[in-house]
């Protein structure tokens, strides 16, 4: 599972829970992951596709492009079921620009109000390309659980305090970070990555 040789790849978010996130998880694989602000770069991408894979392959290509150095993007979001998928890939700006964690979970609190069925998953798909506007390849991955009635814990980001991961009782929140990054559809995304083969296509 490891590849032979040392990899280095830039992570294409300016998000530094996932950069510890995925950092911790491809270590063991021989891969270093730098961040954006460690290669000195300042790069955007407007994420404007209609899907999780579209935004990854869009961040991966044009961050791989403006830094000469292979890219590795994750799109990542939450699914509810009452909600017919939502918020999705709004999931980041649910309740508008700037983002922002607390409102995003708070409104969506208030369209679950009343609601019984609290069935959710994360979802995350990552792209991984080289410069010059080469597509490596994409994996995805999930887990699934429920959106309790109000938030808890302090650890991690985004929807974390009100996600009960199946199989639990605390949420994402009050977990470990290290038990979160062996669950989470980022780790899964990921290690469905390793298996097959995408990080071997590196250059
Ligand atoms: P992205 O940066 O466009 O992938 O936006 C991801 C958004 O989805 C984040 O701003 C969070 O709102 C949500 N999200 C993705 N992954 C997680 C997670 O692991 N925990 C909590 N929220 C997450």
């Amino acid at each position: 599972m490891t590849p032979a040789q040392p990899h280095r790849l830039l992570l294409a978010t300016n998000n530094r829970h996932k950069l510890a996130e995925i950092r911790d998880i491809l270590a063991p694989h021989g891969i270093e992951v730098l961040g954006l602000a460690d290669a000195g770069l300042r790069i955007e991408v407007v994420e404007d596709a209609p899907s999780f894979e579209g935004n990854a392959a869009k961040k991966a290509l044009e961050t791989a492009t403006a830094a000469g150095i292979p890219a590795l993007a994750d799109d990542s979001g939450l699914e509810v079921a009452a909600l017919n998928g939502e918020p999705g890939v709004r999931s980041a700006r649910y309740a508008g620009e700037p983002t922002d964690d607390k409102a995003n979970t708070a409104r969506l609190l208030r369209n679950l109000e009343g609601v019984s069925d609290r069935r959710a998953r994360f979802v995350c798909v990552l792209a991984l390309a080289a410069p010059g506007g080469r597509l490596l390849g994409t994996a995805a991955g999930e887990i699934p659980g429920t959106i309790i009635h109000e938030p808890r814990g302090a650890h991690g980001f985004g929807y974390d305090p009100v996600f009960v991961p199946d199989g639990f009782t605390e949420t994402f929140a009050e977990l470990p970070s290290a038990t979160k990054n062996r669950l989470s559809h980022r780790a899964n995304a990921l290690k469905h990555a390793v298996e097959s083969g995408l990080f071997s296509k590196l250059p």
